[in-house]
């Protein structure tokens, strides 16, 4: 058979991306960041999609330029159509919309979310696909989930926050610290030379498998605002095991609810995904719990873990594999299910 060649776009935050698969191979994945939010200390929706419009033709003559290929060799154009930012996932739809009317051919609606889980597909050399079922842990700016992957297109989530995502948890916590946005990044980056056991902060208590992490930005709110109170220095002179205890205790949140999913699903075999899943602490505490726990942990390679359209691409193209296309009046949406 010939190959299937996927051009994907991603649209539905802050960065606009697109890339080329050829089969579940990813030819290229180029990703345009928006650095215009930071001195905002957060996304500003208005600029970002103003952002896209000006972006999204570069991008894609990029990614097509580096795949190699031309618009002609194209079997299907793959979009993000949700969850997101309204205007921003506006300007990648109508995009995907008019470029597969205008090549005629097919378009492909895809799930962030879902994408962010299938990432674990893209066929790279030293990673491991995980086999049906499996249990992701999706952790990005705007989820936190704990999800059932029964095959390609039959996922569960069995468990997810009640209020902020642990993004949220990781970029509030750093704004408290007079860090930058996005803070995450540089609290892993701080962490990486703090005690984690220095300042214990505690767990919430929520039932089952789902998450709060609202209580744990509070905590750390009140913890800081006292001791600047008695020491204006003391986030300058503890910054790195301020950081370090921080990503400690929502480590602690994390795994605490992956050995419930795991002992009340059966499966042991655990992928993760989203932005959050960069964090090298993270990433290293899923790496030990193979040995500790016995559990097979996937962690994505780190370009597929924050936003990029390669994920959307290998959802795209197990999509045309079965024939699951998208008629062309398809909508976006903020709010979406699996
Ligand atoms: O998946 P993503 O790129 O966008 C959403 O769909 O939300 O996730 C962005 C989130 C931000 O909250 C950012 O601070 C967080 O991922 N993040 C990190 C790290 N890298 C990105 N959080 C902790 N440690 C990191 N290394
Ligand atoms: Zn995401």
């Amino acid at each position: 058979t010939p190959p299937i060649y996927i051009l994907a776009i991603e649209s539905s935050c802050d960065d606009t991306a697109a890339a080329v698969l050829k089969d579940n191979v990813v030819l290229s994945n180029v990703v345009a960041r928006q650095h215009i939010h930071e001195e905002y200390g957060g996304v500003v929706p208005e600029l970002a999609s103003r952002a896209h419009q000006q972006n999204i033709v570069p991008v894609v003559d990029v990614a097509l330029k580096k795949a190699g290929i031309t618009r002609d060799q194209l079997s299907a154009v793959a979009f993000t159509q949700g969850p997101g930012l309204m205007g921003s996932l506006l300007v990648g739809t109508s995009f995907a919309k008019s470029l597969a009317m205008a090549l005629q051919i097919p378009l492909i609606a895809v799930n962030h979310m879902h994408a962010h889980i299938l990432a674990h597909f893209i066929k790279e050399e030293g990673f491991a696909m995980p086999e049906f079922p499996f249990l992701a842990l999706t952790i990005s700016g705007g989820h936190t989930q704990i999800v059932k992957v029964n095959s390609f297109f039959d996922l569960e989530i069995i468990g997810e926050t009640t209020d902020d995502a642990v993004g949220e948890a990781f970029d509030k916590s750093a704004k408290i610290l007079g860090l930058p946005y996005p803070g995450g990044p540089l609290i892993d980056q701080l962490a990486k030379e703090g005690n984690p056991k220095r300042f214990p902060f505690t767990r919430p208590k929520v039932d089952g498998l789902d998450f709060s992490f609202s209580g744990l930005k509070t905590q750390i709110l009140y913890f800081i605002q006292k001791n600047q109170a008695a020491n204006p220095n003391f986030i300058e002179e503890n910054k790195a095991d301020i950081c370090a205890s921080i990503q400690h205790i929502i480590i602690e949140i994390l795994m605490e609810k992956l050995k419930l999913a795991v002992s009340t699903t059966g499966i042991n075999q655990i992928a993760i995904g989203g932005g959050v899943s960069a964090n090298s602490g993270i990433r290293q505490t899923l790496v030990d719990a193979q040995s500790k726990y016995g559990w097979k942990t996937f962690i994505p390679k780190f370009e597929y873990t924050t936003d990029n359209a390669a994920m959307i691409g290998i959802v795209g193209y197990h999509r045309y594999l079965e024939e699951r296309f998208t008629a062309t009046d398809v909508v976006a949406k903020a709010r979406i299910e699996f």
